[in-house]
């Protein structure tokens, strides 16, 4: 560019620092929209990925201001006058500029890469004392497998649970598509691979309950395939529950009934019932499988109108293998476990709960065999004492 005055130049370098201080305020201010955009931050991991989203949201912020700015710019002063019907003088060949505006990218680019790769490394790095979960995903449900350190017993959830401050690992797999493990809260997601198990890893720092997410279109209820994660505020108020649930185990209830109401409310076996059915009784609302909602009675009506069974059978054989009675309107799609995965004496305990799930007969359902502790008890005294302490 050439100045015909030092007064023209003085006057270009006045407008440079004006919109130079203008952009960084702008991007400033975008780059302060971060928080409301990323919802709650619970885990350490959230932190490093929150400051990383901060630097590009400044970054980007910039450059949205700049070239939007520059086209109104443009807009407004290289509108067409009245008249003037000719072409526009043609530019080109301005080194200068075309190296500034390939440094500038270059070295910005180059700093978000190396940034994001340090946020990526520390949020996936191992640490020590890791609370290790496994996840089994299925379609539509999350299966979660916990071993009591102390006694080698195997629990299973349909909840994550973990407390403030114990990093976790979550080690991977599914039995059928690909699935995409999210917590948003935590900033973390990893797909889960047929074939292949993959990890991811997290440190809460947050009492509460959160949302976990599959991302990964997978089917037709992908839309309705979500769990929990109660984050405990101590070790204590998690060992409460864990100790519950292993003695729970250990000490199954004598009547059959119990047990399968105890195998299907703890998702004992990860069958992810709750994924597909609906059931009152147990507060499942899946929307895939067909409602469970007086199943005994159904399977009564149906029994009676084959003839040559009973609704025992009918539903044990339902669940033992399902495409031998597919119910009007649903699809053959309920997955079939052979009787390793699945025992004969399973079957029978979640049929015996089944038969209590009437809407007509006086048989009363088992009471809940497991006392576990309320979350949202323990969360709002929790919450209490925080006040106190304040
Ligand atoms: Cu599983 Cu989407």
């Amino acid at each position: 560019m050439n100045f015909s005055s030092t007064d023209q130049r003085n006057r270009m370098i006045g407008v440079v620092t004006v919109v130079t201080v203008l952009l960084l305020i702008g991007g400033a201010l975008i780059s302060a929209m971060t928080p409301w955009l990323m919802g709650v931050q619970a885990s350490t991991q959230a932190r490093q990925v929150d400051a990383l989203m901060r630097m590009m949201m400044f970054v980007g912020g910039i450059v949205f201001l700049l070239v939007q700015g520059l086209v109104l710019w443009a807009v407004i002063a290289f509108r067409r006058r009245a008249g003037d019907d000719g072409d526009g003088p043609s530019v080109h060949g301005n080194y200068a500029l075309e190296f500034v505006w390939t440094l500038i990218p270059t070295i910005v680019v180059f700093i978000i890469t190396i940034a994001s790769y340090i946020v990526f490394v520390q949020t996936r790095a191992p640490q020590a004392n890791e609370l290790v979960v496994s996840v089994t995903a299925q379609r539509y449900a999350f299966a979660f497998q916990y071993e009591d350190e102390a006694t080698g017993t195997i629990v299973d959830d349909r909840v994550l649970r973990t407390y403030v401050g114990r990093p976790v690992k979550m080690e991977m797999n599914t039995v059928d598509v690909i699935h995409s493990f999210w917590i948003p809260s935590m900033r973390v997601k990893q797909d889960i691979l047929p074939g292949r198990e993959t990890t991811m890893r997290f440190e809460p720092t947050r009492a509460g309950r959160y949302p976990v997410v599959c991302s990964e279109l997978c089917g037709g209820g992908h839309g309705g395939m979500h769990a929990e994660i109660f984050v405990y505020p101590d070790e204590e108020s998690y060992l409460a529950w864990q100790d519950t649930v292993v003695n729970c185990v250990l000490n199954p209830p004598e009547d059959p009934a119990a047990r399968g109401r105890a195998i299907l409310e703890g998702n004992v076996g990860g069958y992810g019932c709750a994924g597909c059915h609906v059931l009152d009784d147990l507060g499942w609302n899946g929307q895939i499988g067909p409602s469970l909602n007086g199943i005994a009675d159904r399977a009564n009506q149906r029994a009676l109108a084959a003839g040559d069974t009973t609704g025992e059978e009918y539903i044990y054989t339902s669940i033992r293998n399902s495409a031998a009675y597919i119910t009007p309107g649903y699809q053959n799609v309920m997955p079939v476990w052979n009787e390793e995965q699945m025992s004969d004496e399973r079957v029978g305990d979640i049929t015996a709960y089944l038969l209590t799930q009437s809407e007509v007969g006086d048989v009363a359902p088992p009471e809940p065999s497991c006392p576990v502790p309320s979350f949202d008890d323990v969360l709002a005294e929790h919450e209490a004492e925080q006040v106190v302490s304040r």
